[in-house]
């Protein structure tokens, strides 16, 4: 059994997709063993509680500086025995202290086919609008394991989705959480909890189911 510990900040759509896949069984051998908000205001609290899920807030607003906040959530993130730490929607960089206590066993979901519109103040519908700016005909979603760097990390999964002439940021952003993240990020969990993801020289390899 893999415990993960979902980070969220607003809406939660992708912790719900979680919750969902979990409870669906499209997602086994998992445990949600925390959701913590960094946002007490979150929808995605109240996604968590109405699901029995522990939520909690642990904002970088209550400690006196970041090193204490960072002591704070991997305390959390310890007593709760997290093996693999999720940001579903997290507005916060991570702390390097958490990254190095966690390698390889944090996953971020985001909103575009990285390398393209990502890293510092790429996130949200401002993707969308760059990719629209842009004049890109695809993008999509990705999901990495984060590293010290911002969406920087070992690619994990991608899921491409076509722009409509008629796509408005809003527009393009629901279509790529329906179509993309919703649906990748419970696969990656999934994948991780049964040991079918490698990394090696920073990149990924996805191994096949065991075939008996
Ligand atoms: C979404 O744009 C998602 O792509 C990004 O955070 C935003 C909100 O996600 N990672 P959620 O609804 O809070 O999961």
């Amino acid at each position: 059994m893999m415990n993960i510990s979902v980070l969220v900040s607003g809406g939660g759509t992708n912790l719900q997709a979680i919750i969902n896949a979990v409870e669906h069984g499209e997602i086994s051998d998992v445990k949600i063993v925390s959701v913590v908000s960094n946002n007490p205001g979150a929808y995605a609290l109240e996604r968590a509680a109405a699901h029995g899920l522990d939520g909690v807030c642990i904002s970088p607003k209550d400690f006196a500086d970041r090193e204490q906040y960072a002591k704070a959530l991997l305390a959390h993130l310890k007593e709760t025995e997290t093996d693999l730490v999720v940001l579903a929607g997290f507005l916060v960089v991570i702390p390097p202290m958490i990254v190095e206590a966690f390698p390889n066993r944090i996953i971020n979901i985001h909103p575009s086919l990285i390398p393209s519109f990502c890293g510092t103040g790429y996130y949200g519908l401002k993707v969308h609008e760059e990719a629209l700016r842009r004049g890109v005909k695809v993008t999509g979603a990705t999901v990495h394991f984060v590293d010290s760097g911002t969406d920087t990390g070992p690619i994990i999964l991608q899921k491409a989705v076509e722009i409509r002439d008629d796509d408005t940021p809003q527009s393009l952003q629901l279509r790529v959480m329906q179509h993309a993240e919703w649906r990748l990020l419970p696969e990656a969990i999934d994948l991780i909890a049964h040991g079918r993801v490698q990394v090696e020289n920073g990149r990924t390899r996805i191994l096949p189911e065991d075939i008996l």
